[in-house]
């Protein structure tokens, strides 16, 4: 891990895995943490990471953290959380490959369903174990619309997320009376680097849009948010469209 804090000793941590992530930055920045809150950026890239901090306009640590490299995450989460364990994760790695190339090297589909779903299963155990074990903490998921229904055009990356999606929602369940709270939000298209080049679906949103509805959310109770607000409605919809219907569809 390497520290770029100056200044008191924290009272509360923040973790962002994906820390170069443009949704999870927006979440920090809506959060605005105090001054004696320690945000964490893990990710895979020590310079990005430096970077994203810089965005954020606060000091930041950084630690080293690969989603796809599962055997790793409870020795992660036992050293992050050996110097506090923290109040709030939010896990944010994901990665969006387009079908063609995931069906010309399958190594690809592995690697996306590693990273968007298996993943987050072996960090968020593993956080979430800590935090059970203190009786608090706070777990941020970021699940998709793609896991309301599979598209024929990203099949791969809409299995992942309904892995996720269902995983985060029994898992919520499990800590119920815990203590430890997790919040799943359910995205749209949102316009940023991982949609860069596509066309915006209906009810597109902004990586901003996302972090104030998620901070919102975070002061209240809700168990789940969607982004914008009107996609439950459309994504109840489209879960009622006959099969060859969607097939026609759905893009
Ligand atoms: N953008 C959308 O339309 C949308 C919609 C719904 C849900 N989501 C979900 O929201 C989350 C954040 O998306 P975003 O829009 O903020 O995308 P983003 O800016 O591309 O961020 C993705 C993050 O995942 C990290 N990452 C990828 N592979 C990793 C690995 N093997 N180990 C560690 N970190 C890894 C990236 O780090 P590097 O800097 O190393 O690449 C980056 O920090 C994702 O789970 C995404 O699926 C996005």
């Amino acid at each position: 891990m390497t520290n770029h804090r100056a200044g008191p000793i924290p009272r509360s941590r923040v973790l962002l895995l994906g820390g170069t992530s443009e949704i999870g930055l927006a979440i920090l920045a809506a959060l605005d943490p105090g001054a004696d809150v320690e945000v964490i950026l893990a990710g895979r890239d020590g310079q990005r990471l430096a970077a994203a901090g810089k965005t954020l306009h606060r000091p930041v640590t950084v630690a080293r953290y690969d989603a796809m490299d599962t055997a790793s995450h409870q020795a992660f989460a036992d050293e992050i959380c050996a110097g506090g364990v923290p109040d709030l994760v939010i896990a944010a790695t994901g990665i969006l490959i387009p079908q063609e190339q995931a069906e010309r090297d399958v190594r690809l589909a592995a690697g996306m369903i590693e990273t968007n779903f298996t993943g987050h299963v072996t960090a968020l155990l593993a956080f979430g174990g800590h935090m059970r074990q203190r009786g608090s903490g706070t777990i941020v998921v970021l699940s998709s619309v793609a896991a309301v229904r599979p598209r024929k055009f990203n099949p791969v990356y809409g299995a992942a997320k309904a892995g996720l999606d269902a995983f985060a929602r029994g898992f919520a369940d499990e800590l119920h009376g815990t203590g430890v709270r997790l919040l799943l939000v359910r995205p749209g298209f949102v316009t940023g680097r991982m949609t860069e080049g596509m066309d915006p679906a209906p009810l597109a949103t902004t990586p901003r849009a996302v972090g104030i509805a998620v901070a919102a959310a975070l002061r209240g109770k809700k168990s789940t948010v969607w982004v914008p607000a009107p996609l439950a409605g459309l994504a109840t919809a489209m879960r009622l469209i006959p099969r060859p219907v969607w097939r026609k569809i759905s893009r």
